[in-house]
């Protein structure tokens, strides 16, 4: 009997597979992820447009937000005067981790962000875990943001005496029904991303702008009724309280990441993309402290308990102008938007990364002809993420953001560690300050923050990531491409491989 030619290498491939231990440590070559870099399934490669500056936009756009406009007032009560300390402290763990990715970024300068570098240096099952809490970053916290924006649109809506009805701001659970502008904004974004990543980029630099402008006209405001008398006590609530708040502001640093998902539409981005990462957490950390001290400065720290909105309040006690309320909630919105936009994009590179892999279906990575953007896996991830925005309450979750966020962190300094000691020849076009100092401080740094989050968030990545591992047995440990290369062909890849320049960008 003939056994068909399909089914004796389908055969062949199955037996050639390695065993379970030997896939999960398997590392996918560094020369075979950056020679692969723009090419898509179905060949069209993605458009290489963008510079340092829109580059570093991204990540501004995807980090500065809900973070700063909502999280600082509600963590004041935990640190008192010192929450500048704690935006320092997590600050600390972000631009330790920062240099990390800009390290990475610049040798492996792909669209996957944290999880091709987890893949280059420790193997197939850590990039999964990586892939995995990417999604939380991204797609998760994404809708975490959006939800914010049914109470902006209120604040802003209050200013003509109108208000959404909560049955259509908030979510099953919270009260209402569907959380209606949080699906708009995400399906704008969605819409947006779908016609270019160019465009795209444009218009996040335009809306960065504004956000940008609204927080430094906050600063000057709040620091027209400076009270330094605001400052003492310190540390009324004590360094467990500034420990405590660090863990929770954390959320306002995640997103300056961004960049490095966008390593296959930057023109120059062994050069660029390190810059762009290290540029805009200066200008986010920057901007997080002014914030902060301008805050205290206005008000005492008890004022914070209980007031929502704390940094609109103060605008609007301060100058007695209800229009400049007005103004700033709606900048408030926009800034939401833009974390919106640019945290979609990443998640949809890193999922045509992982679909390049075979760790996630095809219909990922498949690039449209016509506009260049990844058109299905953007409609795919933006209705999902409508969806979940505008229907889960999304409390806990967005608690297990930070701790995914800090786990990804985590692993990027120790790939550093890992290639610094295992492949020093690779050519690097930024190398972080200090080694092995930053690194190793990096990864204590973030492991501490991930102590000090509360035990319900644990358990909520707990069950977060007992679904990735079932969806890794269920999908991507059968369809891994590296899996399915021969020992000798993945011997030959490996030992060929040191880091070829990129697919070569087209300037336009
Ligand atoms: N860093 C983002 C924010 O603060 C997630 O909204």
């Amino acid at each position: 009997m003939t056994v068909p030619a399909n089914t004796k290498t389908r055969t062949a491939e199955a037996a050639a597979r390695p065993g379970l231990g030997a896939q999960l440590l398997r590392r996918k070559p560094i020369g075979q992820m950056v020679s692969e870099a723009g090419s898509s399934e179905g060949g069209t490669p993605l458009v290489r447009s963008f510079g340092v500056l829109q580059l570093t936009m991204i990540s501004v756009g995807a980090t500065l937000g809900t973070g700063i406009l909502v999280i600082l007032g509600e963590s004041v009560p935990l640190a008192g005067p010192a929450i500048w300390i704690s935006f320092v402290i997590a600050g600390l763990a972000a631009l330790l981790s920062a240099v990390s990715y800009a390290e990475m970024a610049g040798l492996v300068p792909v669209a996957g962000s944290s999880y091709s570098y987890a893949y280059a240096t420790m193997g197939e099952g850590m990039a999964w875990i990586c892939g995995w809490c990417l999604v939380l970053e991204y797609a998760v916290s994404v809708a975490a943001v959006a939800v914010g924006a049914g109470q902006y649109v209120n604040e802003t809506l209050a200013a003509f005496g109108q208000f959404l009805p909560e049955a259509m701001s908030q979510p099953p659970g919270d009260g209402g029904v569907v959380n209606i502008p949080a699906m708009v904004i995400v399906v704008l974004a969605m819409v947006l991303l779908v016609r270019g990543a160019r465009e795209s980029a444009w218009i996040n630099t335009a809306i960065v702008v504004i956000k940008v402008g609204i927080l430094l006209f906050f600063c000057a405001v709040a620091f027209s009724a400076f009270n330094a008398g605001n400052f003492a006590p310190l540390l009324p609530m004590g360094a467990a309280g500034v420990s405590a708040a660090a863990s929770s502001v954390f959320f306002s640093y995640i997103g300056f990441d961004a960049a490095s998902t966008a390593g296959e539409e930057a023109k120059n981005p062994k050069r660029d993309l390190p810059r762009a990462i290290m540029l805009s957490m200066v200008i986010v950390t920057s901007i997080y402290v002014l914030v902060a001290v301008a805050a205290i400065g206005a008000r005492p720290w008890g004022w914070f308990d209980g007031t929502e909105a704390a940094l609109v309040q103060i605008l609007h006690e301060v100058t007695g102008q209800p229009w400049i309320a007005l103004v700033f909630s709606a900048g408030a919105v926009l800034a939401i938007a833009s974390i919106v936009l640019t945290v979609l994009y990443g998640q949809t590179r890193i999922l045509l990364s992982m679909s390049r892999d075979g760790m996630v279906p095809r219909i990922f990575g498949r690039v449209s002809r016509r506009t260049g953007t990844p058109v299905a896996g953007t409609l795919i991830v933006g209705t999902a993420v409508a969806l979940t925005a505008g229907l889960v309450p999304l409390g806990a979750l967005a608690d297990a953001t930070s701790i995914g966020t800090l786990f990804a962190f985590a692993l990027v300094n120790v790939a550093v560690i890992y290639l610094r000691r295992n492949r020093p020849e690779l050519k690097r076009s930024f190398r972080v300050p200090l080694y092995p100092l930053t690194p190793v401080l990096g990864t204590l740094m973030c492991a501490y923050l991930m102590a000090n989050l509360g035990a319900d968030t644990w358990v909520v990545f707990g069950g977060w990531m007992l679904v990735g591992v079932a969806l890794y047995f269920g999908y991507g440990r059968r369809n891994s491409k590296v899996a399915a290369l021969s020992e000798q062909d993945y011997r030959e890849l490996s030992t060929r491989a040191s880091n070829p320049e990129p697919v070569k960008a087209e300037l336009s």
